[in-house]
């Protein structure tokens, strides 16, 4: 059931067990419309991402949704993908039934385009080539407000300076920043400080095919990150950007500058983020600097057991 009023999003995503769990909160959560989906590579080849979003779709039952498929490839760089993360089909460690739908055939800027009105939020929450494309070539077509999971004030987790979805394609990441438009960056400082553990996978397991799922993705996603971090559970980064739109209060922002490195032999790919307003530059990105973490669990369970 819809709350009153809802906000419409759209996600674009690059499934990927924390982008198929983005999915599903926001099919569980009464604030918000997921109106569509654009895929994008990143997780994986863009065939793969796809795929696997028609998957989750398929298993919620929510095939009216639409999805296109967007770009297999950086703006300019070579594709990196994460299969030591998500496996070789992006969504390892579960089981999902065969998607019966297609995707929609169209250029991705205008597939946005076409489903951008005021109000509308894109969610995008994998390397921001489709968005790029979308200021490019359908300059009109600007979405009021975006929220980012991606990028990071201090962390790294594909190289020491870099977050995964900023690395792929920095020159999308700078374009979008420097777009003018209303931009939150759900970063990895705080997505890893609200881990979903296997207490939180055993809560939802046999809840229901979704619970299931969830729980499947998370065996396989916390194997990655106790072996890669020596955590003691997964951040489900992407969820958090799709929290953030249904319930502003438990990330805390911060007004401030964000830059994309894209010319360093050791940066490429940083989110600098003026933290501290270091300097003059003018603030451009509502940046995450912290969360109420177990308010995020609570909401992102109890929305996953209902579905
Ligand atoms: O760095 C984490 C981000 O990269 C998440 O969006 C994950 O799905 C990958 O795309
Ligand atoms: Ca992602």
């Amino acid at each position: 059931m819809r709350s009153a009023v809802s906000t419409p999003i759209i996600i674009d995503c690059d499934p990927g067990h924390d982008d198929a769990i983005a999915i599903l909160l926001a099919l569980a959560s009464p604030e918000l419309e997921l109106r569509a989906i654009s895929t994008v590579a990143g997780n994986q080849t863009l065939d793969k991402t796809t795929r696997n979003a028609l998957k989750v779709l398929e298993l919620a039952g929510r095939t009216d949704i639409p999805v296109c498929a967007g770009a297999d490839r950086p703006l300019r760089r070579e594709l990196q993908t994460a299969p030591h993360v998500h496996g070789e089909t992006g969504l390892d460690g579960a089981e999902l039934p065969e998607p019966t739908t297609p995707t929609v055939d169209q250029d991705v800027a205008d597939f946005l385009a076409e489903r951008i009105e005021p109000g509308i939020v894109l969610v995008p929450v994998g390397p921001l080539t489709n968005v790029a494309h979308l200021l490019q070539r359908r300059p009109e077509a600007r979405p009021d407000r975006i929220v980012w999971m991606g990028g990071s004030i201090a962390e790294g987790n594909v190289t020491p300076a870099a977050e995964f979805n900023a690395y792929v394609d920095p020159e999308a990441a700078a374009r979008v920043v420097a777009s003018g438009i209303d931009l939150t960056m759900i970063g990895l400082d705080i997505t890893h400080k609200a881990l979903f553990t296997q207490e939180h996978a055993e809560q939802l397991r046999g809840t229901g095919k979704i619970g299931t799922f969830v729980a499947e993705l998370a065996d396989f996603f916390l194997r990655f990150h106790r072996e890669r971090y020596g955590m003691q559970g997964s951040p489900i980064h992407d969820a958090m950007a799709v929290a953030h739109v249904a319930d502003p209060t438990l990330v805390t922002t911060l007004y401030t500058n964000v830059e994309i490195e894209t010319a360093s032999q050791w940066c490429d790919g940083r989110t600098v983020v003026d933290r501290w307003h270091a300097t003059d530059r003018p603030a451009n990105v509502h940046a995450g600097i912290d969360v109420d973490a177990d308010r995020f669990l609570e909401l992102l369970c109890s929305r996953l057991e209902s579905l």
